[in-house]
């Protein structure tokens, strides 16, 4: 693994940014895997800042998200298909129907997955782009998912709830259950580009930098894909005390 340790926030999204603008130059028709969260904010902002600017174009661009709560529609503004289209789609050229996330309201949830298993065949990440949970989980794969797992449904855990609460009015608003990808899809594209800020994701950084390999730190089986760079800043680095291979 590549391990990149930056000062903040705002290194971790230029770092982050310029890997994926240089991917979307070589390849204007690249699929990008993409997540949701805070930390990938900043580098959706410098995409739609440089769209602007530099006029880097999208138009045949394809992505896939991570994950979708189940039971929030496109346009509910908790879903993620919201936040991606208000954190960076609307703010580039890409096509909507370029665009692909789990449906949350799929009322067979077993042919939902299968749908998008099927897609993710088709359309092979060249470069996912993770944040990592505090208790180590990637997407919505919480503690104890076998790394084989594709598409699924997943039950959340208290302490992903409690972390997601704040986006929420109230911690009984948020979905109990999500769609995500599962470990076998995340670990099928072809490079990974993992971020972290913070000191509550220090032990989460451990046990995928250092960690026993073992479902019950998730991230951990990214230490076995053959292109995956973790961009983190000194609070997430924390616990990675011996820098060797550290840059
Ligand atoms: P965050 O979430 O970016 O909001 O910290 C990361 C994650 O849970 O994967």
């Amino acid at each position: 693994m590549n391990v990149i340790v930056v000062n903040g926030y705002e290194e971790m999204s230029d770092r982050a940014f310029a890997i994926m603008k240089d991917i979307v130059v070589k390849n204007p028709a690249a699929v990008l895997g993409l997540a949701t969260g805070s930390t990938p904010i900043g580098l959706y902002r410098r995409m739609v800042a440089d769209h602007a600017a530099a006029g880097t174009s999208y138009r045949a661009v394809r992505t896939v998200n991570l994950d979708e709560y189940a039971g929030l529609a496109p346009d509910h503004e908790q879903s993620y298909a919201y936040f991606m289209r208000t954190n960076l789609f609307d703010g580039i050229d890409i096509l909507p129907e370029n665009t692909h996330i789990e449906n949350g309201i799929a009322e067979d949830a077993a042919a939902e997955c299968a749908r998008y298993n099927e897609l993710l065949e088709t359309l092979r990440q060249d470069i996912q782009v993770l944040g990592i949970g505090s208790n180590g989980h990637i997407a919505f794969n919480e503690p104890g998912t076998p790394f084989d797992m594709t598409t699924h449904v997943v039950d959340l855990t208290e302490s992903t709830i409690r972390d997601n609460a704040r986006l929420f009015a109230r911690e009984e608003d948020v979905p109990r259950r999500a769609f995500t990808m599962g470990p076998k899809n995340i670990m099928n594209a072809a490079r990974i580009l993992i971020l972290a800020n913070g000191a509550n994701k220090a032990r989460a950084v451990y046990g995928l930098v250092r960690g026993e390999v073992t479902p019950s730190l998730p991230a951990s089986i990214l230490q076995h894909h053959p292109d995956c760079t973790l961009i983190c800043d000194r609070a997430a680095a924390a616990l990675l005390s011996d820098e060797k291979g550290v840059s």
